[in-house]
């Protein structure tokens, strides 16, 4: 039997809310037929799908990350503000689509504001730069009696949004991003760009470019370059991975978790290489602001000739496995809790995401709502070191991994939350947990993400995809389940 011996000593530190971030990119059916279709039966005196609203607050997101995203970085602010008969249509050559702009920021402000979220925006370096960056904060957060201020309140919105986090940019090291550079080339523009937005607000968050992938062949090099131009500047670097079952191998897919580990590692050990280089007191944190599973080759298949609005791009269809996955990714973020203080999954709705809609129709929960929601609803403040003593297996790309892969969280008070996943495909695998000088259990209660096939996706007809109670014994101090095979569980103790 695996066995996971809690100590209350062993703490790596307290979960930002910000990791239970998402992501509303001006892609596919994420804005249009997502978050915002007038005319929808559910659709509110601003065009937001409420049905589409309450799935979000169900979900639990916490900070959404806007406008892009590859869109970001050649868009025009400015097109999406002002009355939207006047808004100019563009084409979007990230997508390779319409943008009607009849959604921009004041759109997107009032939508964070329905859903009780913190909007996190991002900026473009990429056919634009500091000015235009200089101009939006000045737009979102000044006060009043500047152009800029001046022009949001004619555009009906008095006060201040007051956006505290901003990404300097959008997957730079790519040469699928528009306006593409180099480390050296962004690390200057982004220090130049930071500089002069924190002239405006010296309080801002503001998050560095960092890989679009751990096989970037430009990944570590790239993260000491932007830092050694930024470090002083910048509070956070990003990272982004996305993952997908290749060639039928499931175990090396649900093993993803383990890329994931070690491309936080990764970029932890270069951000404080260069703050030992700079004898900084102050550390670079991580915002791992996009990661889901996403069968790209979909994607790209895509037909989107004739610049289409609105196509439904990346509209993934998640299994259970897939479910599976993105709760180890999420066990994984919570493991580094130390230095991941923000993170997305991508997206929210319709593209790569846990929300899927009908235009005009249904919305429901893909697979992948569940572990997300139930994470951000019953994960406690306090991530403990958890060592899962228990098996081991091989698999092909990612070497010989931990069968369970778990992470336990504590509320001192009250309560212990484990989340744990068996990467078995075969096998189910008994475990227990010992809550040692934690305290004596109470009560203990288990959820379970599992079934016959793995493959099994959710449709608005069938959420078949859904947790279920999962039998829990409490042995003394201890609690144990068994995990189904290719399974994911919340473990829930209540302490005396
Ligand atoms: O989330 C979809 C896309 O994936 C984003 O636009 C881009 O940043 C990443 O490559």
């Amino acid at each position: 039997m695996a066995t996971i011996v809690l100590d209350p000593a062993a703490r790596v530190g307290e979960i930002h809310r910000r990791v239970f971030g998402s992501f509303v990119e001006h892609m596919g059916r994420a804005v249009y037929g997502g978050i915002y279709e007038p005319g929808h039966p559910t659709a509110d005196e601003n065009g937001f799908r409420g049905d589409v609203l309450a799935l979000a607050r169900e979900l639990g997101v916490t900070t959404v990350r806007y406008p892009g995203g590859n869109f970001v970085s050649s868009y025009r602010w400015e097109d999406g503000v002002g009355p939207v008969e006047d808004r100019p249509r563009r084409l979007d050559l990230a997508w390779r689509s319409l943008e009607t702009n009849a959604v921009g920021t004041n759109e997107f402000m009032r939508w964070c504001a329905s859903a009780g979220v913190e909007p996190m925006m991002a900026v473009n370096i990429g056919t634009r730069g500091t000015e235009a960056a200089v101009d939006l904060l000045e737009y979102c957060n000044h006060p009043g009696g500047t152009a800029l201020s001046d022009l949001r309140r004619s555009h009906g919105v008095e006060k201040p949004h007051d956006v505290r986090l901003w990404c300097l940019g959008n997957e730079m090291d790519g040469p699928w991003q528009i306006g593409q550079m180099t480390a050296d080339q962004y690390g200057r523009a982004a220090l130049d760009m930071a500089r002069a937005m924190r002239r405006v607000d010296p309080t801002l968050e503001l998050v560095a470019v960092g890989s679009s992938g751990r096989a970037m062949p430009t990944f570590g090099t790239w993260e000491r370059t932007v830092l050694g131009h930024t470090y002083e500047e910048v509070d956070l670097i990003s990272a982004h991975a996305y993952y997908e079952e290749k060639d039928g191998d499931l175990a090396s897919f649900l093993a993803s978790g383990a890329d994931m580990d070690a491309f936080i590692d990764g970029v932890v050990a270069a951000a404080d290489e260069v703050g030992a280089a700079k004898g900084a007191s102050k550390r670079i944190d991580i915002s791992f602001d996009e990661w889901n599973v996403w069968y790209l080759q979909n994607t790209m298949d895509a037909d989107v000739s004739g610049f289409p609005v609105a196509p439904p791009l990346a509209e993934d269809d998640y299994t259970l496995a897939d479910a599976v996955v993105v709760g180890d990714l999420l066990v994984t973020l919570l493991r580094h809790a130390d230095r991941v203080k923000a993170a997305c999954l991508a997206q929210l709705v319709n593209v790569i995401a846990p929300i899927r809609t009908e235009t005009g129709g249904r919305a429901w929960r893909q697979s992948t709502f569940h572990p997300f929601a139930l994470t951000a609803r019953h994960a406690q403040p306090l991530v403990l070191r958890t060592e899962v003593d228990g098996p081991r297996h091989e698999t092909a790309a990612h070497g010989e991994v931990a069968t369970i892969d778990a992470v336990a969280t504590w509320d001192e008070a009250r309560a212990v939350t484990v989340i744990a996943v068996n990467r078995d495909v075969a096998n189910p695998q008994p475990l227990r947990v010992e809550l040692g000088a934690l305290g004596k259990a109470a009560s203990a209660t288990a959820t379970v993400l599992a079934g016959d096939d793995p493959h099994t996706v959710n449709t608005a007809d069938d959420e078949r995809v859904a947790p279920r109670d999962l039998p829990v014994t409490l042995d003394g101090d201890a609690a144990e389940i068994t995990l189904p095979p290719v399974s994911w569980a919340m473990i829930r103790v209540e302490l005396a």
